[in-house]
C-alpha cells in the first residue's frame, strides 16, 4: 500500500497550492442547504469574513467555487455552510459528503468582508439572505468584530422557516460561548422570510425601504455617521441592498480604502 500523503481517496493527485483536507462533521438542514466542516491546516490564517475555493479530489482539474469560511479565525476546524445545486458541478458531489472524506481547499484566502474594510463606527448592520450568512457566522464569533462595533445587527432573509436554522442557532450559541459570549451580548439577530409565515416578513431592501426593519428594532434609520454595513448574499441582493445602503448616504470601501459599507465580491451560490 501506497503511502503517498498526496494521494487520497482517488487516484488524483493533490494540486499545487492546494489543502487536501478531512471532513470532520456534516449536517443537513434542508434539502437545499447543508453544513460541513474540515480539519484546519497548521500553516492556514485567514481573516474573518474571508472565503476560500473548494473542491473535491475527484478529476485531473477539480471544480473549484469560492465557499465563505463560517467558522472565526481562532478555531481550530474550518466549517462551511453550502446551497446544494441540482446538478451544480461542485455541489452535487459535495453534498454527499462524510465524515473523513477528503476536502481540497486552495491555500490563498481572500475577501471584502472584513473589519479592516470598514472605518470606525457605533454599529455595524451585516445584511445576509441565504447561505449569505456564512462570512458573518465567522465575524460575529470573533472578538474583534465587538472591540470595533458597540452595536451588531445581523439580518438573515430567507425563502422558508427552515433556512433560518443555521443562523438562529448560531446566536443562540454565541451567547454562551466562554470566548465571545459576554462580547456579544449587544448581538441582534433580525430573520425574516419571503415565501413562507413568519413574524417578520419581506426582502431585508423592502423592510428598509418601509423603515419596518428599524421600527421593529427600536433603532433610527442608517446615518453615516454611526452605521457601518456589510452585505452577503445572491448577486441581485448584493445590488439593492448596495443601492439601498448608498440611498443612507454610505459608501463602498475595500481593504485598500475603508469605508462605510463592503459588498462581498466572489460570494456564489
Ligand atoms: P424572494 O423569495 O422574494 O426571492 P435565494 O435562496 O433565492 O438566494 O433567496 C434568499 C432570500 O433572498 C429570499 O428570501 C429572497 O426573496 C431574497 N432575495 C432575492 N433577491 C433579492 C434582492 N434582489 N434583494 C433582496 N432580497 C432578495
Amino acid at each position: 500500500m501506497s503511502l503517498d500523503v498526496a494521494k487520497h481517496d482517488t487516484d488524483f493527485p493533490t494540486p499545487v497550492g492546494v489543502f487536501a483536507e478531512k471532513v470532520t462533521s456534516v449536517e443537513h438542514y434542508t434539502d437545499r442547504l447543508f453544513k460541513f466542516r474540515i480539519t484546519r491546516p497548521a500553516t492556514f490564517r485567514f481573516r474573518s469574513g474571508e472565503f476560500v475555493m473548494i473542491g473535491l479530489p475527484n478529476a485531473e482539474k477539480p471544480v473549484f467555487r469560492a465557499y465563505s469560511i463560517a467558522s472565526p479565525s481562532w478555531d481550530d476546524e474550518l466549517e462551511f455552510y453550502s446551497i446544494k445545486v441540482p446538478d451544480g458541478p461542485l455541489t452535487e458531489h459535495l453534498q454527499k459528503i462524510a465524515v473523513g472524506d477528503t476536502v481540497l481547499m486552495r491555500k490563498k484566502p481572500t475577501g471584502t468582508l472584513v473589519n479592516d474594510a470598514l472605518l470606525p463606527g457605533k454599529r455595524l448592520w451585516m445584511f445576509s439572505t441565504g447561505t449569505g450568512i456564512a462570512p458573518f457566522a465567522s465575524l460575529i464569533r470573533d472578538p474583534g468584530t465587538y472591540e470595533k462595533f458597540d452595536e451588531v445587527i445581523l439580518t438573515h432573509t430567507c425563502r422558508d422557516v427552515a433556512e433560518l436554522k443555521y443562523g438562529q442557532e448560531l446566536v443562540d450559541a454565541i451567547k454562551d460561548d466562554p470566548l465571545v459570549g459576554e462580547l456579544a451580548q449587544g448581538l441582534r439577530l433580525y430573520n425574516s422570510t419571503t415565501r413562507e409565515d413568519y413574524p417578520y416578513m419581506g426582502r431585508i431592501t423592502d423592510l428598509m425601504a418601509s423603515g419596518k426593519v428599524f421600527e421593529d428594532l427600536g433603532l433610527h434609520p442608517i446615518a453615516p455617521q454611526t452605521d457601518r454595513g456589510m452585505i452577503c448574499g445572491s448577486m441581485d441582493m448584493l445590488r439593492d441592498t448596495k443601492s439601498a445602503l448608498e440611498g443612507f448616504g454610505l459608501a463602498e470601501g475595500s481593504n485598500n480604502r475603508p469605508d462605510t459599507f463592503v459588498v462581498e465580491r466572489a460570494f456564489v451560490g
